[in-house]
């Protein structure tokens, strides 16, 4: 085995080498976070923006792109949940017996990053299914018609809503404390910079949690498009 590759293996076995691979991975999922939500945002823009936009992302690179960024988000999801589940068995095999006041003095969200994480995955899974792979037949008929469409009459179901709002209120939670670790595991907090980046990350939470909630919000309770 060469010496970079030994390098590469030492990187990826070592503490500090996992928590990089744990920040980069977060770093592109929540910069897809705020391109898909500018792109959802098109909904309040009208029918035709949306539906030319889903149609943009289908047949950019003749159909190519979306596959690519498809599989880029998959690798960096599975990576992200492995190496946080490797980095979480290191530390409580660490960890003395009866040290648990740190865990009560670190803040809520950080204390609950391993739930909003699994209920992110099943988010997850349950999104794809409601609106990429459509496995319900009405859903299925209108999205090939008009994916604007198929979102409106998706956020009519009010069980639907709640699961996306506590959904997306964890996703939040997670990002106001993810954020500032990926600055952390970075090098890139000190003194003077640790304030600036908690507001950074609570307002970056804060924009797409409010980007968020607001479509279903819209639809649900307001009856965005609904008089179509
Ligand atoms: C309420 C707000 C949201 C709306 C209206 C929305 C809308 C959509 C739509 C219409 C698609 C299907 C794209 C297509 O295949 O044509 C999609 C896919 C997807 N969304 Fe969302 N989304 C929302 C929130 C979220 C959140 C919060 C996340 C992340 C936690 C997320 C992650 C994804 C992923 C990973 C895909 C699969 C991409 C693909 O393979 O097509 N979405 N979303």
């Amino acid at each position: 085995m060469s010496a970079s590759s030994c390098s590469l293996c030492a990187f990826v076995k070592s503490s500090i080498g996992r928590k990089i691979i744990v920040a980069l991975t977060g770093l592109a999922l929540v910069l897809f976070l705020a391109g898909h939500l500018s792109g959802n945002l098109l909904i309040f823009a009208g029918q035709e923006a949306f539906d030319e936009y889903a149609e943009f992302l289908h047949t950019f690179l003749h159909g190519m792109g979306v596959w690519i960024a498809r599989i880029g988000l998959l690798v960096c999801f599975v990576v992200h949940i492995w190496f946080t589940i490797l980095l979480t068995k290191a530390n409580k095999a660490a960890r003395p017996k009866y040290a648990h006041e740190a865990t009560v003095q670190a803040p809520k969200s950080s204390r609950i990053m391993i739930w909003s994480g699994l209920t992110i995955l099943a988010f997850v899974i349950f999104h794809i299914l409601h609106f990429t792979v459509r496995t319900d037949s009405e859903l299925a008929t209108l999205g090939e018609e008009s994916p604007w469409k198929m979102v409106i009459l998706g956020f009519q179901n009010p069980l639907v809503v709640l699961f996306y709002l506590i959904a997306i209120t964890l996703l939040c939670s997670h990002l106001s404390h993810g954020v500032a670790s990926i600055f952390q595991t970075l090098g890139l907090r000190s003194k003077k910079t640790a304030g600036p980046i908690k507001f950074i990350s609570k307002a970056y939470a804060l924009v797409i949690y409010l980007g968020f909630i607001s479509i279903p919000l819209a639809i649900l309770l307001f009856g965005f498009g609904c008089e179509k």
